[in-house]
């Protein structure tokens, strides 16, 4: 049996339930193509060609602006916000001789060793050689996260910043965790404007104003070191300006009261506490999360006051805090690629990730930036 999907109109602004399909989508097997009326049909007809181009690769960008119907994967998605998909490139590839975690090769990137664990709400303590690996990814993973930082500007395509982190990643001798992890295509998350987490990074070329997240993970040696930034691309708004300031305030706070002894569902309660006054929401879906030999394993750790995560802080201890703070509404949304995590109101959201080492009074930051003041890029352009 198949599930009845009612559809639009792909006419732009016509909205009416649409159930006649383009006979050229159908042949050459686009899915999702529906007019509502003969007219709709012809008077869109202009635009929507150049779909049945792109779909049998012959598709140049001629206009960046994918809104114009010239790539269009989702006719029928209503986005939340003015942001849209471009083209991806090709899978990149790693070379054999570097470690790969076990979701690697899997046909639907599963991790048998983070599924094994499911539920188990066990944190483990590290060992001194675990540490040291564990130091030693973390500062890999800062310095991909810095190549591809160095790329930020306007007219820079998130393809563009994958490439050089990817790149980045090898020559450390390091797997990019997020490739084929349960299928996410690239090596890294790029996450612009309205965009929460999770962003695939594409052909689209950075504009002036946006602001954009670069998430990097590395896998090294068996483990993996993970933190992100968001940075500012040409002249951001002032308004814009102050969430990101405010979103990395709120990381830095959080560090600040993590020691042996502190229970997890604290971290929440003061993220909350300085972001909130501010009229900005935390975002509930993403967590921070217990990081070593498993990507995401124990413990998970909410981002948003009085939550109700399990478990206590000990010497020993890995895990990230990676607060997803939002201009308007906390709630989220997925686009149809089931990973790009963006606002329901299409508001803006920044987010800031380090990974923490608890240590006996207090932790250490395992991703810190290792330069003169250790303050993150977009300092730089405040
Ligand atoms: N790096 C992200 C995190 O902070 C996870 C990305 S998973 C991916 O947890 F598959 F989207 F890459
Ligand atoms: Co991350
Ligand atoms: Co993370």
């Amino acid at each position: 049996m198949s599930a009845v999907v009612e559809h639009k109109c792909e006419t732009p602004n016509c909205e009416k339930r649409a159930t006649l399909q383009c006979p050229t989508c159908l042949k050459i097997g686009i899915l999702g193509s529906y007019f509502c009326s003969q007219d709709c049909f012809k008077g869109y007809w202009k635009t929507h060609k150049a779909l049945h181009g792109i779909a049998q690769g012959e598709g140049k960008l001629k206009n960046k602006n994918s809104i114009s119907g010239e790539y269009n994967p989702w006719p029928f998605f209503t986005f939340t916000g003015k942001l849209r998909p471009f083209p991806l490139t090709q899978k990149r590839e790693v070379p054999a001789e570097i470690g790969r975690p076990d979701y690697a090769d899997h046909p639907k990137g599963k991790s048998a060793c983070e599924e094994a664990l499911r539920g188990n709400t066990a944190i483990k303590v590290l060992d001194d050689d675990e540490i040291e690996a564990m130091k030693v990814a973390c500062k890999l993973g800062r310095e991909c996260l810095d190549a591809g930082a160095a790329i930020i500007e306007v007219g820079t395509t998130t393809d563009e910043i994958d490439r050089i982190v990817h790149e980045a990643a090898i020559e450390r001798e390091c797997y990019p965790s997020p490739l084929n992890y349960y299928q996410f295509p690239k090596s890294c998350c790029t996450s612009v404007n309205e965009v929460i987490c999770h962003g695939i990074p594409d052909m689209r070329p950075l504009e002036d104003g946006d602001i954009c997240n670069i998430d990097v993970t590395v896998y090294h040696r068996g483990f993996h070191g993970d933190l992100n930034e968001t940075f500012f691309v040409g002249n951001v708004s002032d308004k814009h300006k102050n969430l990101v300031k405010v979103t990395y305030e709120s990381l830095c706070k959080a560090i600040e009261i993590v020691r042996p002894g502190i229970k997890y569902r604290e971290i929440g309660n003061i993220i909350q506490k300085h972001v909130q006054p501010h009229g900005y929401s935390v975002v509930k879906s993403y967590c921070g999360h217990g990081i070593h030999r498993l990507f995401h394993t124990a413990p998970n750790v909410p981002h948003y006051a009085k939550n109700s995560a399990v478990g206590v802080m000990k010497s020993g201890h890995c895990f990230t805090i990676e607060p997803m703070i939002s201009e308007g509404t906390w709630r989220n949304e997925s686009w149809p690629d089931d990973w790009t995590a963006v606002t329901k109101d299409g508001k803006w959201s920044a987010q800031f990730e380090h990974t923490l080492l608890v240590t006996d009074n207090g932790c250490e930051i395992l991703t810190k930036r290792r330069n003169e003041n250790g303050n993150p890029h977009f300092m730089d352009k405040m």
